[in-house]
């Protein structure tokens, strides 16, 4: 299974990717997490990538794609499929994704949707809690972990991210209308599109990913 999980911040797609990966056994390779650990580790490129995530910007096409190009040629998880979650974001880096998989002979299953109004992102980005090190996320109201400001599975603290208030989420908003709205278009193109109503709750969702990903397996 090779799928893309497109959808706006707070959308559900690190909420539902880790149960798409266990199902079908495929990597889950999310750009915002591999950013997020460039910056925790203090590359060169976390500290340019972090100005420009904090403000709520894309990072550049050339960055994202060599990152996934890496994982997609490198990353022994990949060889069964594998889950992109934020990516990609342009028009330019779905082409560039074309073109890679077109090398490797390998071809997309479906492309997600996950539909969900503006105002509804809002609560959940303010209320979401991170566990840095694995990308899980929870929600103080909607997905609490079983103790306070703790993970589940390591006992680590939680933390909100950064890019996590009000401005850098309109930011965030507008960006994904303007810039990622025509990839989903790119894709409807070439008929590779599963829409999937996300502003319900998360069992409800995971319940059509997985009725719509068995269309296309
Ligand atoms: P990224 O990490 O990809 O952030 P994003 O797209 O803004 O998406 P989020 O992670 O905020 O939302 P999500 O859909 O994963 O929601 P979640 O499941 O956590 O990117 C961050 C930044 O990195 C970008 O702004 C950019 O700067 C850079 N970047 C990344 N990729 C790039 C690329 N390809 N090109 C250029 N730059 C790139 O859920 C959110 C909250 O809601 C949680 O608290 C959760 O518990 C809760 N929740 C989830 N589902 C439900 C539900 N059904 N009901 C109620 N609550 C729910
Ligand atoms: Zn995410």
């Amino acid at each position: 299974m090779r799928l893309i999980l497109v959808g706006p911040p707070g959308a559900g797609k690190g909420t539902q990717a880790p149960k798409i990966k266990e199902k079908y056994g495929i990597a889950h390779l999310a750009t915002g997490d591999m950013l997020r650990s460039q910056v925790a580790r203090q590359t060169e490129l976390g500290k340019e990538a972090k100005k420009i995530m904090d403000q709520g910007n894309l990072v550049s096409d050339e960055i994202v794609v060599g990152m996934i190009k890496d994982e997609l040629l490198n990353n022994p998880e990949c060889k069964n499929g594998f889950i992109l979650d934020g990516f990609p974001r342009t028009v330019v880096q779905a082409e560039k994704l074309d073109a890679l998989l077109a090398e490797m002979k390998l071809e997309l299953n479906t492309v997600v949707e996950l539909q969900v109004d503006d105002e509804l992102l809002v609560r959940r980005i303010t209320g979401r809690l991170v566990h840095p090190a694995s990308g899980r996320s929870y929600h103080v109201e909607f997905n609490p972990p079983k103790v306070p400001m703790t993970d589940d599975v390591t006992g680590e603290p939680l933390v909100q991210r950064s890019d996590d208030n009000a401005d850098a989420l309109r930011k965030r908003l507008v960006n994904y209308h303007e810039q990622t709205a025509p990839v989903v278009d790119y894709y409807k193109g070439k008929n590779k599109w599963s829409p999937i109503a996300a502003a319900q709750a998360p069992e409800k969702v995971w319940e059509q990913i997985e009725a719509a990903l068995k269309k296309v397996e």
